[in-house]
């Protein structure tokens, strides 16, 4: 009797060793979650603090800032069904790209998702399948210098020739008081998904629509279209440098950062860097909404980014886990709070800790929820071929080498041959 319990003893603990040894170890999941501004040291601590919680550890993959670029390389990965990576982020335009690749996660949500905007959930459900975790939520807002507009007397636009106007008055005061370096106004002109979204600010904001309407027709050869990218092709070299048009984000916000713009159209990201001790604007910025072109109103393209699970994982519920962690209330809060990175949890945006870090997340709040989504869901899989024509097309506009009207009427014919037929799906 006595050498029976011995053993079992023996057994047990043997038992507990290799059920603790698992546990220490853990599995390694891989994350990529960004580069743009602060992305990757939010996610890493975040990543961090999940490992020290699970005992599993998080392994982060580098990619590129530019969210086209960072599509093409997962297509790659889906394309050799890598399992190189477990957990990735989703731009908001995706999920009818890559829907197949990616894991159902509503097994391990334990219908946390009730907590986020519906409109961002039904956005990543395809097919009854919640594809990806709502992370953040992106809203085109406009960046102005208060101390600026007040040393020149004026207000922050409501229109874009009232920017316009006021950019070149600050602009040309102040290269005439000694910074030659001064512009007026930075965005995003590079040929990418940054602009197809600056560019759907300008046709919305000037009643053009949103290059396809909801019910799949192409809308976005029309006169106000063609005002909206005429006006912004004038800016190209006057107020704005030429070198806009190889501008993504974060070169926009190096120019605003420094001090050496008067106004800058980015997302919401850029508030929390520009108020950073090491920031040379810190103190002196506003945020508004985005100018309205004649017979529109404001226009926001709505953005935002998702975490999702690669069906091909070999860790499918602790890449799960880490993405419920990562998308929980109590990570969004903090981001919000010391990156602006808008939450995705209406409650959040009541919270006073939040609104105190981010005034214009309560003002703006019409502008986050009413802004204008690109039109991915109608495309769904072609959605990234019908924005890279659209971007062309721009682009060729503000560089000058074609004519607004011109190059909408090759646009819409264009998008037509993409579509192939009658219906997009
Ligand atoms: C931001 C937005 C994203 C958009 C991208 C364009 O990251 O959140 O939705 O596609 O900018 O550059």
């Amino acid at each position: 009797m006595k050498s029976m319990t011995l053993k079992l003893t023996a057994a047990a603990a043997l038992v507990s060793v290799v059920a603790f040894g698992a546990q220490a170890a853990g599995v390694t999941v891989t994350i990529a979650c960004g580069t743009v501004g602060q992305d990757f040291d939010f996610c890493k601590k975040a990543g961090d603090e999940w490992s020290a919680k699970t005992g599993n550890t998080v392994k982060h993959l580098t990619i590129p800032q530019s969210t086209s670029d960072i599509l093409g390389l997962f297509r790659q990965m889906f394309a050799a069904k890598s399992t190189d990576l477990d957990v990735l982020n989703v731009d908001v335009v995706w999920p009818g790209i890559i829907k197949d690749q990616l894991l159902d996660l509503t097994p391990y949500t334990h219908g946390a998702e009730k907590e986020h905007f519906p409109a961002i959930v039904a956005n990543n459900t395809v097919g009854g399948k919640l594809l990806a975790m709502p992370w953040f939520t992106d809203a085109g807002v406009l960046y102005y210098r208060k101390d600026l507009l007040a040393k020149y007397n004026e207000k922050a636009p409501t229109t874009w020739d009232e920017l316009t106007a006021t950019a070149k008055k600050v602009m040309d005061g102040e290269r005439k008081a000694g910074n030659g370096d001064m512009q007026g106004f930075v965005f995003q002109a590079k040929a990418y998904e940054g602009l197809t979204c600056d560019a759907i600010e300008w046709v919305s904001s000037y009643g053009g629509g949103s290059i396809v309407d909801a019910s799949g027709k192409v809308t976005v050869n029309n006169p106000q279209a063609v005002k909206a990218l005429t006006t912004a092709a004038g800016w190209i070299g006057t107020i704005a440098p030429t070198g806009v048009l190889n501008y993504g984000e974060e070169d926009a916000r190096g120019v605003f950062q420094k001090g050496n713009s008067v106004f800058m159209r980015n997302w919401p990201y850029a508030w929390s860097l520009s108020q950073g001790a090491d920031s040379p604007v810190k103190g002196k910025v506003g945020v508004v909404a985005l100018p309205r072109g004649d017979n529109g109103k404001t226009a926001a393209a709505l953005g935002g980014w998702q975490l999702a699970v690669n069906k091909h994982s070999m860790h499918p519920k602790e890449s799960a886990d880490l993405v419920m962690y990562l998308t929980s209330a109590a990570v969004q809060k903090d981001r919000a709070i010391r990156g602006s990175y808008n939450p995705t949890i209406p409650v959040l945006y009541k919270d006073a800790e939040v609104l105190k870090a981010n005034p214009f997340f309560g003002d703006l709040y019409d502008t986050f929820v009413g802004a204008v989504p690109r039109p991915a869901t109608v495309t769904g899989v072609k959605y990234n071929e019908v924005s890279a024509a659209f971007w062309n097309a721009t682009h060729d506009v503000l560089s000058g080498t074609a004519k607004a009207d011109e190059s909408l009427k090759k646009l819409e014919a264009k998008i037509e041959s993409i579509r192939r037929g009658p219906k997009w799906q």
